[in-house]
């Protein structure tokens, strides 16, 4: 595998993949395709080797300037999407367009040019799990049902299904991981992290929605790289594999170790209104991943992944500081 396609290589996780790629397999060459949306950012790719990584501009679901792109490749990895919950809630047209129509698009092109594709996919896509009771709770698991809340999980979710009937149908050479929550560098300021450290940055007061219980399963995306790596490389064709470290936290904690980790009083946050159909938690058992593939979270202190994170949005005003007003404007007029 010495030529890769990344689709949506310019936002958040698929950026962290091309610059893990990059550093890790010196024999690679990466295609980024990105159609560079709000999320999408050239900046993300800055300071890569020309020769190594080639930056194309353009939609997955174009369908001709796909087909030349997969001709020439050994494998696709998938992470172009809309990806944000409460901008599906307001708009669900481009999550259908891309996130739909896009995939089938990608598949088609795989199918035709008998290319290895990766679903980058998410946990959304099973719903959600209720909150653990005296420290005991269910998690996530390949066979988990199907059960989307949102738009943007129900887009993904459809994706998912549109990659196993190509696999059955097609023979299409395919898997599939759907992990829990990112954090780390080069994340968008509308998602909960970055919106918070961004806010305090800004002499802005950290939003919470509802009434903080809600529970995410926090992985750094350089331990989420290096998983799609293991699977792309080594995974079953056909199969599904769950990416988490085990990272159950509840909103309220997470705000609450930024503020002390950023210096602030605990009290200093507004309670703002919640986000309809809000999941309440998400678990991820990742056994397959770890049996099978071997793969184990590097950053297992999320404390100092926090730290480090806040570390990089503190060391790159430039990078978010022009979007900050537009992201909150947005957010106000949502009551939120
Ligand atoms: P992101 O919004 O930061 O980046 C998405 C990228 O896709 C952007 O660069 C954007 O320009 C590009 N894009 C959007 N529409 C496109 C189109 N039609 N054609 C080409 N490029 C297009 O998202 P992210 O957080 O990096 O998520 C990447 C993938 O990982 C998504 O598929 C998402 O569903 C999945 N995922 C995200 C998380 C998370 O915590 N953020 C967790 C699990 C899975
Ligand atoms: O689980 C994987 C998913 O994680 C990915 O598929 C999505 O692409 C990604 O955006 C993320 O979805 P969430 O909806 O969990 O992430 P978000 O950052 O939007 O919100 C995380 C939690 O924080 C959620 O419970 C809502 C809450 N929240 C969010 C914001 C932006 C707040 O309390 N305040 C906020 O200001």
């Amino acid at each position: 595998m010495t030529h890769l396609l990344v689709t949506g290589g310019a936002g958040f996780i698929g950026a962290n993949f091309v610059r893990y790629v990059v550093a890790q397999h010196p024999e690679v060459q990466v295609t980024v395709l990105d159609k560079l949306t709000y999320a999408g950012n050239r900046a993300n790719l800055t300071g890569l080797p020309a020769d190594r990584v080639r930056l194309v501009v353009g939609d997955i679901a174009d369908a001709p300037l796909v087909n030349q792109l997969v001709a020439h490749t050994d494998a696709v990895v998938n992470y172009a999407a809309e990806s944000h919950n409460d901008r599906s809630l307001r708009d669900a047209d481009p999550f259908i367009q891309t996130n739909i129509v896009g995939t089938y698009t990608l598949l088609q092109a795989c199918r035709r040019f008998d290319v290895r594709y990766h679903q980058i996919s998410t946990d959304e896509v099973y719903g959600d799990l209720p909150l653990r009771q005296n420290g005991v709770g269910a998690k996530f698991t390949p066979t988990s049902r199907y059960q989307p809340s949102s738009p943007y999980s129900a887009s993904k979710a459809s994706a998912d299904l549109l990659v196993q009937a190509w696999v059955r149908s097609f023979g299409l050479r395919a898997t599939i991981s759907n992990c829990s929550n990112n954090y780390g560098p080069y994340q968008y300021i509308e998602k909960f992290i970055p919106r918070q450290i961004t806010n305090i940055l800004s002499g802005r007061r950290p939003k919470l929605y509802g009434n903080g219980a809600n529970v995410r399963d926090w992985i750094h995306v350089t331990d989420h790289a290096r998983a799609v790596w293991e699977i792309l490389t080594r995974g079953q064709i056909g199969a599904t594999y769950l990416v988490g470290a085990n990272g159950e936290h509840s909103n309220r904690d997470v705000l609450a170790l930024i503020l002390q980790l950023m210096g602030q009083p605990a009290d200093a946050f507004d309670w703002v209104k919640d986000r309809p159909g809000h999941d309440v938690r998400y678990a991820i058992d990742a056994s397959r991943l770890r049996d099978e593939l071997g793969w184990r979270p590097e950053v297992t202190d999320f404390a100092a992944g926090l730290r480090q994170t806040i570390a990089w949005y503190q060391d790159h005003p430039e990078w978010w500081q022009g979007a900050k007003a537009t992201v909150e404007a947005a957010y106000r007029q949502n009551g939120q």
